[in-house]
């Protein structure tokens, strides 16, 4: 096993073995070479005292010229072991006399001329050539040579008690270091207790204890010290946590987290109270199928579509049941990943149950109306009382001049039945003339023509003001249709008559190759009214104080090619730079109470932009007037697109 995976316990033992053994070894390395050194020093000693004491004894054969004498002196050499072999010189530096011992004869070669004196170290042996000294003068040599074998034996000797001793002091390091070990790492195994226990029970409060002021008690505080900051990180971050949960919780719009594929991981109050179900029922369920009953009516806006959205997107009136009721959501579905800092992909659902607001758009969309035919009411009024009066007052001339036309006809009557029967009486005649003479034939065949003409022309008035108001409100036709814009806006300028006509002339431009659009009939109406009656107070603020003079509304239609477009503009007093951007804003209004209440034309762009896929706009000139431009699209796609939502 590698050093680096044995426990510290393991590193701990065995460190402090390597290190006694090393230290030992080293000291006895050195010893060891200490002592081969003196020991060789003590041999060369030896070997040359030994040289002088053995040159004594051969010196008197030397003199003598007597070998064999001198080879009996170095035969006593065999009482010493370690001398392998010897040789004694003559003055001239010959062989003299030679000594072997028996295991070495063979393995050494004595020099034939005595070399030079000195003690030489020569592989595994020493040797010694020394000069034998007589009265003064030299008269031979002597040559020895030592093995090592002292030295050798004292090494073994050596290697053996060191490695003993290497041995018995790494069991006494073993030993030591065993009973050491408990001190050293008993701490360090707490700490990692310690650690092990916060990491289950995730309890920052835990602390590790700590036995001594050593290095390992200083881990310990440090280590006791950052779990003090964790503790309160850790506190801190879950009082954030918990008011970030409360403040979603609270948030009256529903709120969905879903995982990428779709599984329910966040479920808010709001969400609970509007699909009526708890955040525990819904849990890890996929949000197409946790228990709502959704109610798709387009397939491929779905709630499984949702889940491949890139960014954000919006979806409007996403239909589902509850208690049996049809209830509308308007969401905003967000790719989390599309979030500043969001690393996952997952999906944030936010929106509100719209119902009401549905309804009571609705409902606001039918006071609209109301309010307008109501608007309207006082002013068709007069403007069917006017025909009404002159049809009454032809009526009643009709009624007034016929007794005297009655007395004529009567007594044109009776001259025809005398004429038959005979004679005419005179008298008759007399009674024809006078009726005629009062009746003023001459006035009344040039008045009562004029007077039923005039009588016709006002039924016939009353009846287009009626046909108008009928086509205006467009009873019971909730639905789509294709109407005739330009018929529509005529319409529509009759209906309101009475609200321009004091003011302003009405022009109209309309283009004639329109075809016919494809539109909520009755809102379309709606916007034209708004539109028209705003131009008539501007110019109606014009013209206020010059009495009799009046403005202009122009009215055009063209087609501009996949669009329909309606300019209506008046030469009012234009919109105040400042006010424009407001203008659209619902119930924001510049007119007193009862002139206005600042819905038209935030209604306006709700039905051009939202329902009809259009646009609205205008451009304005203080002093001058005001064009407001209105853009529907002519596209089928468009249309359907419109029709279906
Ligand atoms: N043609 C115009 N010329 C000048 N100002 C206009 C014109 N049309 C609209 N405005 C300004 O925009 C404001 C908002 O118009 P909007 O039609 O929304 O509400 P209103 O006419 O005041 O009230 P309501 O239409 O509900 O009766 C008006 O009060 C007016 O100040
Ligand atoms: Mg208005």
């Amino acid at each position: 096993m590698k050093f680096s995976r044995l426990t510290l316990a393991r590193k701990l033992i065995l460190t402090m073995m390597a290190t006694s053994s090393t230290a030992l070894l080293v000291a006895c390395v050195s010893f060891l070479s200490y002592d081969a050194i003196v020991l060789r020093h003590s041999i060369a000693d030896h070997l040359h005292g030994l040289a002088n004491i053995t040159g004594e004894n051969v010196a008197a054969a030397l003199t003598y010229n007597d070998p064999k004498s001198a080879r009996l002196v170095l035969e006593a050499l065999r009482a010493v072991p370690h001398i392998v072999a010897a040789q004694i010189y003559d003055g001239n530096g010959r062989s003299f006399a030679a000594y072997h011992q028996a295991s070495s004869a063979s393995t050494i070669q004595l020099p034939e001329v005595a070399p030079a004196p000195a003690n030489r170290l020569d592989g595994d042996r020493i040797s010694e050539c020394d000069a034998i000294i007589l009265d003064g003068e030299p008269i031979g040599y002597i040559y020895l040579v030592s093995d090592l074998q002292e030295i050798h034996a004292r090494m073994r000797r050596f290697v053996m008690f060191t490695l003993i001793l290497i041995a018995a002091s790494s069991a006494a390091g073993f030993l030591v270091a065993i009973s050491l070990r408990r001190l050293i790492s008993k701490p360090i195994l707490d700490l990692v207790d310690t650690t092990k226990r916060i990491s289950r029970e995730k309890n920052y409060r835990v602390r590790a204890p700590k036995f001594a002021p050593d290095e390992i008690g200083l881990l310990v505080d440090s280590f006791n010290e950052m779990l003090g900051e964790i503790e309160f990180a850790e506190a801190a971050l879950r009082s954030a946590h918990q008011e970030s949960e409360l403040f979603i919780k609270s948030v009256p719009s529903i709120l969905i987290g879903t995982t990428a594929d779709g599984r329910i991981n966040r479920w808010n109050l709001a969400a609970a109270t509007v699909f009526n179900a708890s955040a525990d029922a819904v849990m890890g369920k996929p949000l197409q199928d946790c228990g709502i009953s959704w109610l798709n009516s387009q397939p491929d806006k779905g709630v499984d579509s949702w889940f491949g959205i890139e960014g954000s997107e919006k979806r409007e009136d996403v239909a589902f049941e509850k208690n049996g009721q049809r209830r509308f959501l308007g969401l905003t579905i967000i790719n989390t990943i599309y979030i500043p800092g969001g690393e996952t992909r997952g999906f944030l659902i936010t929106g509100a149950d719209v119902t009401e607001r549905k309804v009571l758009e609705e409902q606001l969309r039918q006071a609209q109306k109301l309010e307008a035919i109501g608007q309207l009411a006082a002013g068709i009024a007069h403007e069917i009382n006017t025909p009404a009066q002159f049809v009454g007052d032809n009526a009643t001339f009709l009624q007034e001049t016929w007794p005297a036309l009655q007395a004529v006809l009567q007594a044109c009557l009776q001259l025809t039945v005398e004429s038959a029967a005979g004679p005419i009486a005179p008298e008759t005649v007399a009674k024809l003339l006078q009726y005629t003479e009062k009746a003023d034939p001459t006035y009344l065949l040039n008045e009562v023509p004029q007077a039923i003409a005039q009588a016709l022309d006002g039924v016939q008035r009353i009846s287009k003001i009626v046909r108008a108001m009928k086509e205006f409100s467009h009873p019971g036709s909730e639905g789509k249709c294709a109407i005739d814009i330009n018929r529509a806006i005529e319409t529509t300028i009759a209906v309101a008559r009475n609200e321009w006509k004091y003011v302003a002339d009405i022009h109209t431009s309309f283009g004639d190759d329109l075809p016919a659009v494809v539109c909520l009939a009755g809102e379309f109406n709606q916007v034209i009214l708004n539109l028209l009656i705003n131009a008539a107070h501007a110019i109606g603020d014009a013209v206020k104080g010059s009495a009799g003079s009046k403005g202009t509304i122009t009215i055009s239609t063209r087609r501009d090619g996949e669009w329909m477009e309606v300019q209506i503009r008046d030469t009012g007093l234009g919109i105040p730079e400042n006010i424009r951007a407001r203008i659209f804003e619902p119930f924001f209004t510049t007119k007193e109470v009862g002139k206005g209440t600042g819905q038209g034309l935030a209604l306006a762009h709700a039905v051009i932009v939202k329902t009809h896929h259009g646009k609205i706009w205008f451009e304005s000139e203080i002093g001058k007037g005001t064009t407001f431009f209105l853009r529907l699209p002519l596209e089928q796609a468009a249309v359907s697109a419109a029709a279906t939502s």
